[in-house]
């Protein structure tokens, strides 16, 4: 045979075989078969900012259990809490990236690609909890989890993980009129809705990322701080908080984002056990939520260190009023379609 027909066929061949098999991530999904053994498994990195303790932490955790179990430890799930791989201040742009699989972070810190998700702030927007999950499992909650801003960034979102309602504290006096809050300084997550909400208070905030709340309130940085009683029990603000009341002003709640190129690549039946794993650990991630928080409202009324006021309804009333501003300035940016529609599932 002539030595340019044989290297031609050689070409053709070889052309034929990269066609067939040459994305080696892509071959797998597509075949649904796996390169991946317990011995050399798929390694998802999860980071988040809460501590192992936390309904967030607890969630993650049995969630990395059953993914290892379902999958016989094909895929492993490498949970940094904490803030110990990366903090509020860079755990997006690592998701981003891809060099962290999958984040939960509390919704509003998606701010930075998109204000709607400042909708957890919106003074009073959520009756209870049976409205927040009324939301979760809602079209709305749907459309902004395949939202365009998110698929631009590489980010797919998965599913709500619940905490709770946020309560004011402070290290000055205790909260109970409008009165009390002017003046103060408080940490805020991030946003503008934040700090129009402080501001409608008379009251100061700073961004803080959450892995440095604590000493900012120790050090007196801030005066006060708003947040779940499960971050605050979970993070020991009884230390370095005097004043707590029971405001239930807003929500704290997490979404799971992944890195989608990442994601999409995971081979097909691995997927759908990874999947079911985080359904199992959303469903628990739910139901603890409620136990968890109420377990730390004792845990902090029983500190001795921090003095409780438990609201009335008149006096939640006044704050409502009080924040009304907030949806002035911000109802359009976060949306009517938002905001009424969150309204018509109480
Ligand atoms: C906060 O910054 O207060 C929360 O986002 C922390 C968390 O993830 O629960």
């Amino acid at each position: 045979m002539k030595k340019w027909l044989l290297v031609s066929i050689i070409s053709v061949f070889a052309l034929v075989l990269t066609a067939c098999g040459g994305n080696d991530d892509k071959a797998s999904s597509a075949s649904g078969g796996s390169e991946y053994t317990a011995e050399k498994p798929l390694v998802i990195k999860f980071s988040h900012v809460t501590s192992i303790e936390s309904v967030k932490g607890k969630a993650a955790e049995q969630f990395a259990k059953l993914v290892s179990e379902k999958t016989e430890g094909k895929v492993k799930v490498e949970v940094y809490p904490s803030s110990q791989l990366y903090g509020d201040n860079d755990e997006l742009d690592a998701l981003m990236s891809g060099n962290v699989h999958m984040i939960a972070p509390s919704v509003t810190k998606m701010v930075k690609l998109d204000p709607r998700w400042q909708f957890v702030d919106m003074p009073f927007l959520f009756e209870n909890q049976e409205h927040v999950h009324a939301f979760f499992n809602s079209d709305l909650a749907k459309d902004l989890m395949n939202s365009d801003q998110l698929a631009a960034n590489d980010i797919k979102g998965l599913v709500f993980w619940e905490n709770g309602f946020k309560h004011f504290s402070n290290n000055k006096h205790p909260l109970v009129t409008i009165e009390d809050y002017k003046g103060l300084k408080f940490r805020a997550q991030a946003g503008k809705v934040l700090e129009a909400q402080f501001h409608a208070l008379n009251a100061g905030s700073a961004t803080i990322a959450f892995g440095e709340t604590y000493a900012a309130l120790q050090q007196g940085t801030v005066d006060g701080q708003e947040n779940t009683y499960n971050n605050f029990d979970t993070q020991k603000y009884q230390e370095v908080q005097k004043y707590f009341s029971n405001t239930a002003h807003g929500r704290l709640d997490y979404a799971i984002f992944v890195n989608k190129t990442f994601w999409e690549k995971i081979p097909a039946d691995l997927l759908a056990q990874v999947e079911a794993a985080l359904e199992e650990s959303t469903t628990l991630a739910w139901e603890l939520a409620g136990e968890e928080n109420e377990k730390s409202f004792e845990n902090i009324k029983n500190s001795g260190t921090v003095e409780v006021y438990e609201m009335s309804q008149e006096e939640r009333d006044a704050l409502k009023a009080a924040l009304q501003p907030v949806y002035d300035e911000f109802g359009e940016v976060i949306t009517a379609e938002l905001i009424d529609g969150i309204n018509a599932l109480k």
